[in-house]
């Protein structure tokens, strides 16, 4: 059983207390959140647990679906947090509050590292996404490449309503999926984007009904992984790329990795 720690702590617990399930067959890793019973609320231990994952990724996965046992998605961060005890051995916000700026930043920061790794070119992350996705655990939906949403899917950016701002990676992909307008109005009234809406927006590659959630996952990752690993990392570092380049800039960009592709393909001919 993996373990992991946390918050600078040297005690290691398993994946099974965080909540989490890693299964990995072949070139397709499985996460599933697996606190049901909670919604599979989030805590500084899951981020840990994600990271964790994903540094030790098996070199041959290709694939990495996020999925959550139960009704829920995910209810986002675990609601303890707000309490004056906190999470027990992961502390609360308000424990966070009395650490220097720095030190509270460095602690967001490894949260971070916990849905960074699902943008990894060589891998195409896949959440599967039933019920709700609230705060963190939209987030985690959004750090990942693709979504495919059951139509009983509730998308809600539940931060600001708490007072605070999404910090889990969320805004960017947020923004570059919807327009900086949506996002503003989406996250700054907290409201729920259904199924239907979030695929028209470009939040979700497809709709299926929740008892096709499981097959329509399986069938995407086997269409993605009928192109060859070294041409689909490389064409997925060009996507990620792009908004960031000018045409000429995208254009070079293309050249130079097509001439490693085809040095690569026909090197010995
Ligand atoms: N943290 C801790 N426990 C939670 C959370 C959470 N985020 N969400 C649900 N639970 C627990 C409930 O307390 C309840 O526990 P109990 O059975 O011991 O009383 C159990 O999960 C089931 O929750 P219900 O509310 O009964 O389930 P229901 O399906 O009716 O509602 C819903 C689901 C809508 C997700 C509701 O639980 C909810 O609103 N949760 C809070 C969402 C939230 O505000 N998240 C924070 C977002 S901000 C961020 O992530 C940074």
């Amino acid at each position: 059983m993996a373990e992991v720690a946390f918050g600078g702590s040297a005690e290691k617990i398993s994946l099974e207390e965080v909540g989490l399930r890693f299964e990995v067959d072949g070139e397709i890793a499985t996460i599933t959140l697996d606190r049901p019973e909670k919604r599979n609320a989030q805590t500084f231990a899951t981020w840990s647990a994600l990271a964790q994952i994903g540094d030790t990724l098996p070199q041959q996965v290709r694939i990495v679906v996020i999925r959550g046992e139960g009704p829920s998605f995910s209810a986002g961060i675990d609601l303890r947090m707000f309490t004056p005890e906190g999470v027990p051995g992961q502390g609360s916000f308000a424990a966070s509050a009395a650490l220097d700026s720095s030190a509270f930043e460095q602690r967001i920061a490894q949260a971070q590292q916990g849905f960074l790794w699902l943008r990894r070119p060589d891998i195409v992350s896949v959440a599967a996404v039933q019920g709700h996705a609230i705060g963190a655990g939209f987030q985690l939906a959004l750090a990942c490449d693709l979504r495919v949403l059951a139509d009983d899917a509730k998308l809600c950016m539940k931060e600001p309503a708490l007072g605070l701002v999404p910090d889990l990676t969320g805004t960017k992909p947020l923004v570059d999926l919807v327009g900086l307008s949506r996002a503003v109005e989406i996250c700054l009234t907290a409201r729920t984007v259904g199924a239907e809406e979030a695929a028209r927006l470009g939040l979700a590659e497809l709709v299926v009904a929740p008892q096709e959630l499981e097959g329509a996952v399986r069938d995407l990752t086997a269409a993605l992984l009928a192109t060859g690993r070294d041409a689909a990392t490389a064409t997925k570092r060009l996507l990620q790329g792009a908004s960031g380049r000018t045409l000429e800039e995208q254009c070079a960009a293309e050249r130079r990795e097509q001439v490693v592709r085809i040095k690569s393909l026909f090197a010995g001919s």
